[in-house]
């Protein structure tokens, strides 16, 4: 007999996951140690962070009293994803340093409403989250396509599928925060890159406010963000066969008012030296002395706009919470034939 119905598609061919990282993920944090470490004042870039028990200390930061940018994001991303859905008439959501995607839902769930979604493409360094997340969304919206992309988006953007339709780039939580200007500008120009006439991208950034609202966010009463913090050093034992005593190290947040960003460091108790194994690298620390493991840049409207500009964006939404904690900013490809680079304080 007929079956009433043609065969339904099986779940899995809703999921695409393309890895970028095989091979070359602990390298990167090699060249990033040997570089970062060896400079006078040393310095470690965040993305190493996010390993599984990283990924697990964030999600557990973001509920804190304390850090109000995942409230306040998820608050305006509520309150205005309806009228973001319709602004961009977007069927494709690519999404850069997704995680596990919990704020992104409020968009998707808008994007579903309207009618247009069809494919979402989360882009992550860790592996685990973005087949997670994909495993997650495929179930939560039936019929959505999921190409996740395993790698690294400050060498991977171009890796990114060709746009199925008009698309919208979600870059939340402030993570563009984490680069210092030049570097800011940089990624900014390669996401505008992605970007065809019709396309957006849809950026959450924290904005300048009392120091002390900023450093309790990076500096929690139950010393979540400490431990957040020295889980890098675990990090660099397990993959590059490093000693270093996480006890050694005292967790510092401070905001630097010239610069408007917070930095975060770790602060050596002791004068000692820890050894990295897989680099035949000692490394010495005096007593007190600081390595730096993030920025976090706070954002004017004006110094937004400044950015967005030399990437060659230009601003269509501006968007806050009632008390004005975080910004969430839609902007497009500039129209018109200035095609500035770089001009501009960066600051
Ligand atoms: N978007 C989520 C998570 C922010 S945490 C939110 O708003 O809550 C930052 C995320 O970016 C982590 O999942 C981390 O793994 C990822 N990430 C950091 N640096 C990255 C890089 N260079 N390339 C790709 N992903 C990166
Ligand atoms: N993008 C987040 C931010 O700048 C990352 C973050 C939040 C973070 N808290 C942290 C990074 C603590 C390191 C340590 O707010």
């Amino acid at each position: 007999m007929e079956p009433l119905t043609p065969p339904q598609p099986v779940a899995e061919a809703a999921i695409r996951i393309d890895s970028h990282l095989s091979g070359t993920g602990q390298r990167t944090l090699a060249d990033d140690v040997l570089d970062g470490l060896t400079r006078p004042f040393k310095e470690l870039p965040p993305k190493h962070f996010y390993d599984a028990r990283g990924a697990e200390l964030f999600d557990r930061i973001c509920e804190l009293p304390e850090y109000y940018p995942t409230r306040a994001e998820r608050a305006i991303l509520t309150e205005r994803a309806g009228d973001l859905a319709q602004l961009t008439d977007a069927v494709e959501l690519v999404e850069l340093g997704s995680g596990t995607a919990a704020k992104t839902r409020v968009l998707l769930d808008a994007l579903d409403q309207a009618g247009t979604l069809a494919r979402y493409v989360p882009m992550d360094v860790t592996e685990r989250m973005v087949r997670d997340c994909a495993e997650e969304l495929t179930e939560e919206y039936p019929g959505l396509q999921v190409h996740g992309v395993i790698g690294d988006f400050e060498r991977h953007l171009g890796r990114i599928p060709q746009a199925a339709g008009r698309r919208v780039v979600a870059f939340l939580g402030g993570t563009i925060g984490n680069f210092p200007p030049g570097s800011r500008r940089r990624i900014l120009r390669e996401i505008a890159a992605l970007l065809g006439p019709d396309d957006h991208l849809l950026m959450g950034t924290d904005l300048v406010k009392d120091p002390r609202v900023l450093e309790a966010a990076y500096d929690d009463d139950q010393g979540l963000t400490a431990e957040f913090n020295r889980n890098v050093l675990l990090v660099l034992n397990r993959e590059l066969d490093a000693e270093f005593d996480p006890e050694d190290f005292d967790h510092v947040a401070l905001f630097d008012s010239q610069h408007e960003w917070i930095e975060m460091r770790l602060r050596a108790r002791r004068e000692h030296t820890a050894m990295v194994r897989a680099l035949d690298l000692p490394v010495h620390f005096d007593a007190g002395e600081e390595m730096r493991t993030e920025i976090s840049a706070k954002f004017t409207r004006e110094r937004l706009e400044a950015d967005l500009h030399a990437a060659g964006l230009e601003l269509v939404s501006w968007l806050t919470d009632p008390e004005a904690l975080f910004a969430l900013t839609l902007s497009r490809p500039a129209s018109g034939t200035d095609e500035s680079t770089g001009s501009g304080d960066a600051r």
